[in-house]
């Protein structure tokens, strides 16, 4: 290995995933802290598969003052198309990263996708203009980069305690290139200046704060103020409750995050 790679490698470890017991990440800009550079488009979406299993098609019953004549009234529940395209399952085009859905250890993506940088120099520009600055701690990580941050989270807290807030390999929307770690993984970070704007501005900018707290039953993962994902303005919109909440994507798209084993 490339001395400068083993370097980027523990850099990654150092500014990786948080820890309960790790402290506040104080590291330097990582690449991402560049401008833009030019627009590479994704790959084409090329193959459709199967549907998610159909939800309900009935709405539920109104208390209204009962109608006798007319049939029950019925409302399609939102139906999303699941895609699974090179191993990279998409739903309703959105690329889709958890405990249940992997990613492939040769996916190609191998920086942030060009709109997730862009929306993030926009975003750090409108923090910097309501005097704040947010940073990437940890942006893009390769499948073995995430490999070995988990597997050092697991040798020194085991694997359960591990699998609560560090991703397993394939696992992690790092790979994705569509998620940022800002400025610290301290769980206080919800109360800084920078947290909190983050939290109620990152959706007009097509981020979601993608585990939100009390959600580690849905997302399987703890509350991570500072994890965001990029969806896109027009999903993160629809995610966004207000308040600095969010809803998540396991409960927009009515899927799990769990593993196999
Ligand atoms: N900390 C998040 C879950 C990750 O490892 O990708
Ligand atoms: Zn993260």
């Amino acid at each position: 290995m490339k001395p400068n790679k083993l370097a980027l490698i523990l850099a990654l470890a150092l500014t990786a995933c948080a820890s309960p017991a790790a402290p506040a990440m104080t590291g330097a800009e990582t690449v991402t802290d560049v401008p833009p550079v030019t627009a590479v488009p994704l790959a084409p979406v090329t193959q459709p598969e199967t549907t998610l299993a159909p939800e309900t098609t009935t709405a539920p019953e109104t208390t209204a003052a009962p109608v006798t004549t007319a049939a029950p009234e019925t409302t399609a529940a939102p139906t999303h198309t699941i895609e699974v395209i090179d191993g990279v399952t998409y739903i309703d085009g959105v690329l889709i990263v958890n405990k249940t859905y992997a990613l492939p250890a040769d996916y190609p993506q191998k920086s942030l996708t060009t709109e997730a940088l862009n929306a993030y120099w926009t975003m750090k520009q409108a923090a910097a203009a309501d005097g704040l600055t947010i940073k990437s701690i940890s942006d893009y990580r390769s499948y073995y980069d995430q490999r070995y941050i988990y597997n050092n989270y697991v040798a020194r807290d085991g694997q359960a305690a591990a699998d609560r807030y560090s991703a397993r390999p394939g696992h992690s929307e790092h790979q994705s290139g569509l998620a940022i770690d800002i400025n610290s993984t301290a769980f206080d970070f919800d109360t800084t200046p920078e947290g909190q704007w983050l939290a109620t501005h990152c959706a007009e900018y097509g981020f979601v704060i993608r585990y939100p707290k009390d959600k580690e039953a849905i997302t399987g993962y703890m509350y991570e103020p500072w994890h965001v994902r990029y969806v896109g303005k027009d999903l993160a919109a629809k995610l966004y409750l207000g308040d600095g909440e969010f809803t998540t994507l396991e409960e927009y798209f009515g899927i799990t995050s769990v593993y196999a084993d």
